[in-house]
Order: C-alpha cells, then structure tokens, then sequence
C-alpha cells in the first residue's frame, strides 16, 4: 500500500480521526444507549467514532472481526482499525508478574514469554501490546513497581530488549506476532512518595543516566509504538512535553514510529494546569508531537477549527497519520484488516498444554528464597501442615492479567496434594484467633508448618499505592502462634512489590513467592519439596522499614559517608537504622551452595581500545545441581559528575552440577566505563576504577584497573 497516496485523498476529518484511539464498545453497543452515557462524556458522535483509528482492548477474536468488519462498511476509504490492548504477561495463559520475571536473570525467559503472549493475543485479534513497561522505581509504595523490571537500568533493559523481540519476532506482519509499545515515556516510576499520577521531579542528568535507558532500549530493539506518562518532566506533562517526544524521541534517538498518550492523559493536562481547556490541551499534543490520543477526545473535537485558524499546521497532522498508517501497512493491515484473528486458534492456545509448560518453567526461576535455616527442601513424607490466608486462594496470577482465569489456577493446597502432600491440617485464616483449640492439638502434631502470607493480588498495580509495607499484624500472629508450638516455619509470601520483613525474620524458612501466574503454586510446590532448585534472585532491594525508602544498591558516595568502625556522628546515616536494606539487591539463596575463588583481571592497565578480562573460580560445594547467576559491578573512583558506588555492567547466569567447578569469565570495555551527561551523551575519563563480582550486590570481591591513555605506556 502506497500510504502517502492513500494520505492525499483523506479528508481533515478523516485524518484526524486516525489520532484517536477508543475503546471496543464505542463500536459495538447500541449507539443510542452510549450517546447518552460514556460516548456524550467525551463529546463524539457515531460519524467521529467511526473515523477513529484504533481500538484500546478487545474481548477475543470474534469480537475484532465484528468491530472490524461494522468499521470497514462504514469506511470511505477502507483503513482497517488497528487493535491494541494490555498484554503485560500474558495474554490468557498467565506469566510471572515482569518483577517476579525479572527476579530470574533470565532475559530469555522474557523472550520466551512474550513469544507466548503474542501467539494467543494475535489469535485474539490484537495487533499491538502496550509492553513492556521500561519504568525504574526504587519506590515499593508505587503499586506499578510490579509492572517493571526493577531498581536497576542495566538488568531492566536486558529484559526490555528481549520483551521487544519475543513479541516482535522481526516480522509483525506475521500472524502470531505483536507489536511493541514500550511505556511509560519519561520516569513514571519516579512519582513522589510512591504515590500513583504523582508529580515527579528528577534531574536531565539522573533522567538520561538512568530513567530513560529503558525505553532507549527497547527502541534500539526495534519497538514500533511509545506511550506517554500521566507525570510531569521538568513541570511539564510527558503527553505534550516536546524536549521529550521532540528532541530526545525523534532529534537524538531517531525514532520513527508511533507515539499515543496514556489513558485520557492529553485530556488531564487541564488539570495538571498546562491547559486552559481541551482545545489549548490538542494544540500542546500535536505540536508537541503526540500522535495518538487515547480515550479522550481533544484532538478530533478540536484540531479541525484549530487548522482552520491556522493554528496549527496539517503538515503537523499529516506527519502523525502517515506514522500510524505505516504502522498499519507494516502489520499487514491493508492486505488482510483481521490479521491473526483466528477464533479456532485463539482457543487452542490458550493455556494449551505447551503455554503452560513454559509458564511453569519460567516461574521455576522466578521465586527468591530469603531465608532457609535448614528446613528447605522439605521431604515429602514429613508431617506438614498448611496455613494461613493464601493457602487456599487460586489469585495468583497478579495485576494486568485482565484475560487470564484465576478459577482455573490451582491453590497451594492443591498443589501439594497433586504432589503427593496430604497436609495434616489445611487452616485458610488470617489469623491465629481464628484457629480453635481443636485445631491446635491437630497442628502440633506436625513437625513443619508452610504459612502463606503477604498481600492480594488486588493491591499491586496501577492506582495500588500503599503507605504501608508491613507484613499484616494479623498474619504475623500466625507464625508466631506456630513457633510457639515449636513447629518448623515455612514462609510463601505472595505479592506484587518488596514487602517489609522484619516482622517475619524469625520463620525457619522464607521464599518470595511472587505472583507467578497460572502455574505459580505448582512452581511453589515444588521449590518447597526439592524438585525445583530455586534460583531467583532480588531485582529490588527490601527496605528494612518505609522511612528507609528509596533504598538502593546503585547509591553515590556523600561527602559524609559512613565508615565501619569509625565512631562519628556527622556522617550521612540514620539514628535508628543501618543505611542498608534488609535483602540487597541481587541476593537470592539456592539449595546448592556456591565458593568464590580470587577474582583475576587480565591487565591492570587498559586502553581506551582494550577488553579487559575479568574471571572467577566458583565451585559449587554441595550435593545439589543448581544455577548461579554471577554479578559484576564497576566504579568508576574519580569523574567530573559523581558516579555511583557500583554499577551493575554484567551477570550470567550458569548451571553447575554438584560439587562441580567452572571458570566464569566477563569482559569488561570501554562502553561499560561511559559517563552519560545531562544532555544524554556519553564521554569516558582515564583513571582508576574497581571492578566487583559476586553473588549479590553487597557481598562482592573487588579489584582495582585504571584506563590510560595509550601514550602513557
Ligand atoms: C493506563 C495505564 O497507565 C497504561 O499502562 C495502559 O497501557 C493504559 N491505561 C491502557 O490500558
């Protein structure tokens, strides 16, 4: 398709209409009914819906085919609808939540999965994810930390880049693969205090060294679309901020595809006081370079007078429409507007035998143990018994999995009977004063009890922000009525963010169970009984209590540092707390146990041009087979702008046969040594720096290498 040609005969409506995104029911009820409610809100009437370019959403691929096809009868022109929709992790057969699949360091499982995801989503009729998110946090208040990849820019973009390709395949015109909308353009997770929609306010410089690197790398991947954020940059909302969508976006990165705000963000500017009113908020998102205006409806009421006053250019428009039409040409839209629906299909994939096998594998290394004082894994024969407000729930599949059917999960409980587990006593309470007498004698006659706890699914995601972190007193009383028993404690806790544990520290046991979705209690299960050895380690650091937070790993050195062992009470530090997170990033244990042997550097000395080759003996000392996931760090001692005191710059992650040993080698080169400025560009400086490795962010060998000038030798 000739899509400039095709741009030539459209009309400024229909053009416009090419910038406005609703959602399927617009197309679907009865018009009379909506024109009253949902569709009058926003001030369009049937002709103007039927002009719009995409769809936010829809049910299933017999659906599509008939939004698709209501939409091509009334089309002059015969520009299919584009369909796009909320794919996070997983379409119907349900993934680990991206924070637990982070926890793996694993980035080809996020290939993997979103190899599934498109597989069922394109099935369904949906052309476009609104994935992956890119978001850092290092704020667990904010509900959506459980979208992301975690605190770290380094790991998070590996999982970006291989979110991008699992769902893009190289080829989204192929049935099967979707395209990817990374989100949420810029720094969404920096919001104040945690706390949703929030203002956020961070420096140009930590928003290039560290906020943007997400979507820099999944628009390196090949990404089509970017969303917008609901939050401000530099007091001005990301929707109509041009230094993003404009000089960064377009001038530095050289994207080309499409842009789309967040859920009615243009519209919102009016309260953020950026706009008077909607038709100021459309002259802000096109100028600025917004193309696609979700559920709102400020650019099709109001670009068409805004052109006529000249106040805008059509150049402007023009620009925005032949992005989207590409896009749909590029998905094969023009050749076949139903691309991938196909209802037989969509039902043979979901949860089909094969997705869940690879759901299972991957959640097999998503869960980190915290804890285990000897009592994991537990052997099948031992008395067990199980309790607590999760033992029997089947919500596990975590927030944005609108798709997926929690009814056909299984509950913990079940898990282990499948396994062969009959508990002694199975006791689905919040708290010890729900347990009655006669159902302490039965629970004393275990010998180890599986308590699980944490939070619901409910209260991690989008507008999920908590003040609150604790472990439920109430859930706590639990444990502490089974130590009092003198049971061996077991503790799954399940949740979408990094709880606070202090209260929980005396368990024997601890494994952060996550929300791995359809299969998380059968992987649970077996963790708990051996058959899994688990290997998942923190991609967020555990703050010790909330005044502690944002906690990190990645943290600058003050002026005022606090040393071990020196007595001195004008450093940086706290009355009450060490600086410390309870869990450091990276930490994670296994039931094998792994010896670091002394780090060896290849040179002391490099040049701007050399590889420096770092290396480690690590043997596994135990009985057990397991995988380790090996970290490295730089630091960068003496710079211009201040470098943080480490930086993850490289990990593996490797299997080692028991009692066996390996050499693991990294290469270290200059690209791991840039600085990036406060404009977004990258400079290096020769002198010394300390390269770490180990197993966790805090428990790391460390040696020392300068980077010299080649006249210096
Ligand atoms: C609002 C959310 O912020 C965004 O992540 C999502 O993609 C859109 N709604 C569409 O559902």
């Amino acid at each position: 398709m000739d899509v400039l040609k095709l741009l030539h005969k459209m009309t400024i409506e229909e053009k416009i209409g090419q910038l406005m995104q609703l959602a399927p029911f617009f197309f679907i009820k009865d018009l009379e009914i909506e024109v009253a409610g949902h569709v009058s809100d926003i001030g369009i009437n049937q002709k103007k819906i039927f002009q719009s370019g995409s769809v936010l959403g829809i049910g299933n691929a017999e659906e599509m085919i008939e939004v698709q096809k209501k939409y091509l009868n009334q089309s002059r022109l015969q520009i299919p609808l584009i369909f796009m929709a909320d794919i996070i992790h997983g379409y119907e057969t349900i993934f680990p939540v991206p924070l637990a699949l982070s926890c793996s360091w694993n980035p080809q499982l996020a290939y993997q999965m979103a190899r599934v995801s498109a597989s069922e989503a394109s099935a369904a009729g949906i052309h476009v994810t609104f994935s992956p998110m890119a978001d850092l946090s290092r704020d667990p208040r904010w509900g959506r930390v459980v979208e992301g990849f975690g605190e770290d820019a380094y790991l998070s973009s590996s999982f970006v880049k291989q979110m991008v390709k699992g769902y893009q395949n190289g080829d989204i015109s192929q049935p099967g693969n979707l395209a990817s909308c990374v989100k949420h353009f810029a720094a969404y997770g920096a919001v104040e205090a945690g706390r949703d929609y929030n203002t956020v306010d961070v420096s140009r410089l930590f928003l290039h060294q560290y906020h943007l690197t997400g979507y820099k790398a999944a628009i390196d991947a090949g990404a089509k679309m970017i969303m917008t954020a609901f939050n401000l940059v530099d007091g001005v909302p990301s929707t109509v901020n041009s230094y993003l969508l404009r000089e960064v976006l377009r001038d530095q990165w050289k994207f080309q595809g499409v842009t789309i705000s967040d859920y009615d963000s243009l519209h919102q500017i009016i309260e953020h006081g950026c706009a008077q009113d909607n038709k100021e908020a459309a002259l802000l998102g096109i100028e600025a370079g917004l193309d696609i205006e979700m559920a709102s409806s400020c650019y099709v009421n109001y670009l068409p007078e805004l052109i006529n006053e000249k106040m805008v250019d059509i150049k402007l428009v023009d620009e925005a429409v032949l992005r989207i039409l590409e896009l749909k040409n590029e998905v094969g839209l023009f050749d076949n507007p139903f691309k991938g629906a196909n209802p037989k299909l969509e039902k043979e994939l979901i949860h089909s035998k094969e997705h869940l096998k690879t759901v299972k594998e991957i959640s097999d290394e998503c869960s980190v143990l915290l804890k285990n004082n000897h009592v994991l894994p537990l052997k099948k024969d031992a008395k067990i018994a199980l309790i607590g407000p999760y033992a029997q729930s089947r919500s596990t599949n975590g927030s944005w999995s609108w798709h997926g059917k929690r009814e056909l999960n299984s509950t913990l409980e079940e898990a282990l009977i499948k396994d062969g587990v009959i508990p002694v006593i199975t006791l689905n309470v919040e708290s010890k004063e729900k347990i009655s007498d006669q159902e302490i004698e039965v629970l004393k006659t275990a010998e180890y009890v599986i308590i699980a706890i944490g939070e619901d699914a409910y209260e991690s995601g989008e507008a999920r922000s908590k003040t609150d972190l604790s472990i439920p007193r109430k859930q706590v009383t639990l444990i502490q009525l089974c130590k009092d028993l003198g049971l061996k404690c077991v503790v799954v806790i399940y949740s979408g963010r990094p709880l606070i544990l202090d209260q929980v520290l005396e368990a024997d046991a601890l494994l952060y169970a996550w929300f791995l979705g359809s299969q998380t209690n059968e992987s649970i299960s077996d963790v708990l009984f051996g058959k899994v050895n688990p290997s998942g380690k923190l991609t967020m650091s555990f703050p010790r209590n909330v005044g502690q937070i944002p906690v990190y790993y990645n943290y600058f050195n003050t002026g005022r540092p606090k040393r071990e062992g020196i007595q001195n009470e004008f450093v940086s530090y706290y009355l009450d707390l060490p600086n410390s997170p309870l869990f450091p990033f990276g930490y994670g244990l296994s039931y094998s146990s792994f010896k670091y042997k002394d780090l060896i550097l290849s040179q002391d000395e490099i040049y701007p041009s050399d590889e420096l080759c770092v290396k480690v003996e690590i043997t596994n000392q135990s009985d057990v087979s397991g995988y380790e996931t090996i970290q490295l760090y730089i630091r960068d001692y003496v710079s211009k702008i201040a470098r943080p005191i480490k930086e993850l710059k490289g990990f593996k992650k490797i299997w080692f046969e028991k009692q066996s040993s390996q050499i693991v080698e990294f290469k270290v080169n200059l690209n791991d040594l840039m600085i990036i400025d406060a404009n977004g560009n990258q400079f290096f400086e020769y002198g010394k720096f300390a390269v770490m490795v180990g197993p966790n962010s805090e428990d790391v060998q460390s040696k020392d290498f300068r980077l010299i000038k080649e006249s210096e030798l």
